[in-house]
């Protein structure tokens, strides 16, 4: 079940039961543009302790500097690691730096809980080494994995999925300015939410943890502040159930 919340976050957190979700996978508002929307709201990751099991952890999308501006607000989180998404093409503002072909997603647990205990599924590949979608493969409508990562490794035997994820960004066909590709999501959610399990996101944008949760046999609830979002996500929804059903035939 794929629920949908129109609300702001810290709002609708209080309405949420202890220790009910599996796993929280987000992308927050970084803080570094003039978009209305774009305001990271005080304190927010603290809010998320109460309502994550204590098995449970965290992913969150952002910058470097958008982690160093508010690492006082991750107190009661410990980080684990880290995955770096790279882009085929730039989105950076500026123009005397090293120009910005990627972005962070960070793993967190639970302070109070003990890595050991917290769920985790490594991801697997059959070619470690692949570092880019094939582009002989037919690009799939969903993008998710259908089609965009055929690995094989030279010896056949299964590899840790690297740190390092390549995919290209939604630029031309998104419905939201920062929309993440799902192929992306997907192995984020899979390694740390189980099948059936509650995957929550908070910041949910045009709904893409949605769209995998669901992929991936998962529940979700998706908070979204900005009504025209919501609908982007209600949309995406329908949208892509016919092709699921087609995919599962
Ligand atoms: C970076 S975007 C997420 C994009 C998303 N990952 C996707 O693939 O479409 C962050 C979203 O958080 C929403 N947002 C900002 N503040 C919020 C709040 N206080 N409560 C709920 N949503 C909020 C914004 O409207 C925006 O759509």
């Amino acid at each position: 079940m794929i629920n949908i919340i129109h609300g702001d976050m810290l709002d609708v957190l209080r309405s949420l039961p202890d220790a009910s979700v599996d796993c929280v996978a987000t992308d927050p508002p970084y803080g570094e543009t003039s978009l209305e929307w774009d305001r990271w709201p005080a304190g927010w990751p603290e809010r998320l302790l109460r309502v994550l099991k204590p098995t449970g952890s965290m992913w969150v999308f952002g910058s470097l500097r958008m982690f160093f501006d508010h690492l006082p607000e991750f107190v009661g989180w410990q980080m684990s690691h880290e995955v770096i998404w790279e882009k085929q093409n730039g989105t950076g503002f500026f123009t005397d730096r090293f120009r910005r072909v990627h972005e962070m997603a960070v793993h967190f647990y639970p302070s109070a809980s003990r890595w050991a205990d917290i769920y985790k599924a490594p991801q697997m590949t059959l070619d470690a080494r692949a570092r880019v979608i094939r582009k002989k493969a037919k690009p799939a409508q969903w993008q998710g994995e259908r089609g965009a990562t055929v690995y094989r490794s030279e010896d056949g035997g299964p590899r840790l999925v690297r740190s390092v994820i390549f995919a290209p960004n939604e630029h031309g066909r998104a419905l939201h300015p920062t929309q993440k590709p799902s192929v992306l999501v997907a192995p984020l959610l899979r390694y740390a939410c189980p099948v059936g399990g509650v995957v929550l996101d908070p910041f949910a944008g045009s709904g893409t943890t949605g769209v995998v949760a669901r992929e991936c046999g998962m529940q979700a609830i998706l908070i979204e502040k900005n009504a025209a979002f919501v609908d982007v996500i209600r949309q995406r929804l329908d949208d892509d159930a016919p092709l699921l059903r087609r995919a599962a035939e």
